[in-house]
């Protein structure tokens, strides 16, 4: 429930979470009865760039009992703090003391202080609030083993960014990916013939927090054992993807030895990630290719080739593109056009309170005056809520009058 309408200051903010911190503490001692109506909790992520909210981003914050966010971006703090001025920002519980582990408990115990009073929580991480970020599925873990409602909503992350802007797909070959840290601690074997993402690279070793940046202490180490596996000259990307629409990603090009340098180092920061260009290129083998009917017995396989992505034109490409010349659009193609069976999704997807409804009783929302339109056989199609079955209702779908302002907002 809104406290304030006015925006709120750091003493708001200090008020707010000192209250919430002692209820904490105080439920430590005599945890909440079981509430006979269970809470809820949505944890959305915010992306990147502050223009990477999901279009039900807003519906769902407005709707809310009690909104908690961790955002980097300064964009998006302004626009929550407006949309919901009553918001707790999470990032107020990194402190000095303390390590990040601890910090991670105490955010996720804040997402479920008000869900176990039957309350509807919703909880916003910048990029995807599920990648290199514990507390939200901690929270969710406990929520849903506690009988209350829970789920995660994607967000476009920094590899999401990464890919786009380096411009590689992480299925040819592979993609290998790791925090930093990690990498040193577990000795993880680093497969060269793919795409390595390296996360955490500016906090190698560093469990806490710094407020002025962090020393990066154990970042020698980590440049040690990359060049154990590609040697000091071989490529490395140091990326950080941009935060504001119109401002470049950084994106510099560099070899592992020369980030030794103290200039190099200097740069590498909190969102700093590493990409690292596969290496090797490894041959298919020859008994698996015949085996799946692509080589025939005895034939061999193509040699292996570094290069994954081709910018060529050899006969091979000129060939396909000949094959235009015979190009007719098959008759069993047609325009999608509006439904009914669309706008039932439609109308779900903008209003967090038809999804609760849909939730709790599927066929009896298929049914609704609102959805006159809807045929028997979609309704009981859409209520079944299996991706098949929703599928089939809206491919067979009961046409409505054609119209070009279709909005998602
Ligand atoms: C705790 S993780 C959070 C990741 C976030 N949940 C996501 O989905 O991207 C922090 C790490 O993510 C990466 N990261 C975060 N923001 C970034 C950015 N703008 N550009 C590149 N990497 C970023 C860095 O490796 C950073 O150390």
């Amino acid at each position: 429930v809104p406290t304030t309408q006015t925006y709120p200051t750091a003493d708001d903010m200090a008020q707010r979470w000192s209250n919430l911190a002692q209820a904490i503490v105080a439920d430590q001692g005599a945890p909440p009865a079981p509430c006979d109506q269970p809470g809820s909790l949505v944890v959305l992520g915010s992306g990147i760039s502050h223009i990477d909210l999901t279009a039900d981003t807003e519906a769902e914050i407005r709707s809310a009992d009690y909104v908690f966010y961790c955002l980097y971006d300064r964009l998006s703090q302004i626009w929550i703090n407006g949309l919901r001025p009553d918001a707790y920002d999470l990032a107020a519980l990194y402190t000095e003391e303390g390590d990040r582990y601890g910090t991670y408990l105490r955010m996720a115990e804040a997402l479920l202080y008000h869900v176990r009073r039957g309350a509807k929580v919703v909880a916003i991480y910048y990029g995807h609030p599920g990648v290199f970020a514990m507390p939200a599925h901690r929270a969710i873990g406990i929520a849903r083993s506690e009988g209350h409602q829970a789920r995660m909503r994607p967000g476009i992350s920094a590899l999401d960014y990464l890919v786009a802007d380096l411009g590689f797909d992480p299925a040819l070959p592979g993609l290998l990916t790791f925090e930093a840290t990690d990498l040193l601690l577990r000795r993880r074997r680093i497969d060269t013939s793919l795409h390595l993402v390296l996360w955490q690279v500016g906090v190698v070793g560093e469990f806490g927090f710094n407020p002025k940046g962090f020393e990066n202490h154990g970042f020698d180490l980590l440049l040690d054992e990359l060049e154990i596996a590609y040697g000091a000259e071989w490529p490395v990307t140091h990326y950080i993807a941009a935060q504001y629409v119109g401002i470049p990603p950084l994106i510099e090009k560099t070899q592992i030895g020369q980030l030794r340098e103290p200039e190099a180092r200097r740069r590498i920061g909190a969102l700093s990630t590493f990409y690292i260009e596969p290496l090797v290129a490894v041959g298919t083998d020859p008994d698996r290719a015949e085996r799946l009917g692509l080589t025939k017995p005895g034939e061999q396989p193509p040699p292996p080739d570094r290069l994954y992505v081709n910018f060529g034109y050899s006969d091979l490409e000129r060939d396909a593109l000949q094959a235009f010349e015979r190009f007719a659009l098959s008759p069993a193609y047609a325009v999608p056009g509006p439904t009914a069976e669309a706008d039932f999704i439609f109308a779900l997807g903008r209003d967090p309170k038809l999804q609760a409804r849909f939730r709790e009783d599927p066929l009896s929302l298929a049914e609704d005056p609102l959805f006159a339109s809807l045929p028997e056989r979609s309704r009981r199609l859409l209520s079944l809520s299996h991706p098949w079955a929703v599928t089939t209702a809206m491919m067979e779908g009961t046409p409505t009058p054609k119209t070009t302002s279709i909005s998602f907002k």
